[in-house]
């Protein structure tokens, strides 16, 4: 069960010929932190931490990743488990609302998800008016950023609830429109009589003149991928979406800031540069042994993508089920995958090189997803939307776990300065 964070024992600073006792708290998984909110009151003193590597924002009930373990849960459910038996919608409820759903919660929700998939008409117009060659993300975000100007209703519970269903409704919609907006083709609308992942699937290669038929085996690898990016505790674009909400900035505009924070090719942006990367090396003829010993000079641009994690110190659990998924989805589609052989001899290399292995570098949530994403038809810059999508849950669980904690408070890091010191303004002729 939920556990709020527990101090038990304290540590001791020494600075300045003083001493000061800093309470040391203790999550439900008995992980331990320095409690340093009262260290600048106490002692003068700041901490500096560049990306934040040892330091704990916030206090959260969602996820759990055990990074040296290769551990990931979700409000306790391990993901394995979660990826194999539930479906996205039903992972999604469990990540805001802190529990599994009843079967009323659940059709509930599904019904309700289902009938607010449509985006307003104007919307036409809005895609219309961006460049055809546009990356989906900046389009992807600037249009969830866009539905607050068409909800503009003041913040209560219930509106809170609304965005909440318009945002996990309408990103499929919004994510298919800008693919389709990007090839010259007619917008699909939603269809109310498919799931999640296969009305998904239409509204992108359904065309006026001819019906998609939506493959079992792909709306499953679908939903599977969905649950497994659903969240990752305080990653990058979270830390965003809490960032921007902390401001009280609503969640349309917290959402969009999360989306362009997992565009970044270290974060969400890898998985297309996994592909891109796996083409490369076919098209070059590349042997895997030659682009690792590239990947490992530091005077060499070339990075392992989709390898390597700030937290996961061990095999990312997504991965290996994203690695078994491969080989199922591939194999059910009768379809050959090279990039996927690419990938396979690249992690047997590198989990077999010094380099890696002394940097604890595991392939990661990005190096396979890419194969599927090709395997199921969905266009390469779109990979990092399908990111996004499959992330929206766990980004507004984390939004409404900032705004409903009474203690919550903006964001606002401190620094240390390392600029020039007083000076006086010299006018431009005497310089
Ligand atoms: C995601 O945070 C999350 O939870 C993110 C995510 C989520 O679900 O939200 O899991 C999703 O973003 C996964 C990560 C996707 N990014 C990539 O696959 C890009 C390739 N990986 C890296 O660039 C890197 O590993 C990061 C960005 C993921 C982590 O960076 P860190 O923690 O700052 O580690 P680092 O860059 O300091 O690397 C440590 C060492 C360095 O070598 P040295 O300076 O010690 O010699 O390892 C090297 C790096 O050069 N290194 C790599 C490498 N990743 C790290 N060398 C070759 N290939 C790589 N992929």
């Amino acid at each position: 069960m939920k556990s709020d964070i527990m101090t038990d024992q304290t540590s001791k600073l020494i600075h300045d010929g003083s001493e000061y006792e800093l309470p040391v708290v203790r999550g439900s998984e008995n992980e331990t932190a320095l409690d340093i909110s009262k260290l600048r009151a106490k002692t003068g003193l700041i901490t500096y931490d560049p990306g934040y590597a040892n330091t704990g924002s916030c206090k959260s009930a969602i996820t759990f990743i055990n990074g040296e373990e290769g551990i990931l849960h979700y409000r306790g459910y391990p993901i394995e488990q979660l990826a194999e038996r539930s479906t996205f919608l039903e992972t999604s409820w469990l990540l805001i609302h802190g529990e599994l759903p009843t079967r009323e919660e659940l059709d509930g929700f599904t019904e309700t998800i289902t009938r607010h998939t449509m985006l307003h008409e104007n919307f036409r117009g809005f895609f219309g008016a961006l460049p055809k060659n546009a990356h989906p993300m900046p389009v992807t975000a600037a249009t969830v950023g866009a539905l607050s100007t068409f909800y503009q209703e003041a913040e209560t519970e219930e509106s809170i609830r609304q965005t909440i269903v318009r945002l996990l409704a309408k990103f499929p919609t919004i994510a298919a429109w800008a693919y389709k907006h990007s090839i010259g083709q007619p917008f699909i609308y939603p269809n109310n009589n498919l799931d999640y992942p296969s009305n998904f699937l239409n509204m992108m290669f359904s065309t006026p003149c001819e019906d998609y038929e939506v493959d079992p085996v792909v709306a499953r690898a679908l939903d599977m991928l969905l649950i497994l990016h659903a969240d990752h505790e305080q990653n990058c674009s979270t830390s965003t979406v809490r960032m921007v909400g902390s401001s009280q900035a609503n969640l349309y505009a917290s959402i969009s800031a999360g989306i362009s924070a997992l565009w970044g090719r270290l974060h969400g942006g890898a998985n297309q540069k996994v592909i891109e990367m796996l083409d490369a090396i076919a098209e070059r003829g590349e042997s895997a042994e030659d682009f690792v010993a590239r990947a490992k000079d530091r005077d060499n641009p070339a990075r392992l993508m989709g390898f390597g994690h700030r937290v996961y110190k061990n095999y990312d659990p997504r991965a290996k089920v994203l690695k078994q998924a491969c080989t199922d989805v591939v194999e059910a589609l009768g379809s050959s995958s090279q990039q996927l052989e690419i990938a396979m001899k690249l992690e047997e290399i590198a989990l077999n090189d010094e380099f890696f292995i002394e940097r604890r570098l595991f392939p990661n949530v990005d190096f396979y997803s890419g194969v599927i994403y090709k395997a199921i038809g969905i266009p390469v810059n779109m990979f990092t939307v399908m990111f996004a999508m499959g992330r929206m849950s766990g980004w507004i669980a984390q939004w409404l776990e900032m705004r409903r904690d009474p203690n919550f408070r903006i964001g606002r890091p401190r620094q240390v300065y390392t600029g020039p010191t007083r000076r006086d303004y010299v006018p431009v002729d005497q310089r």
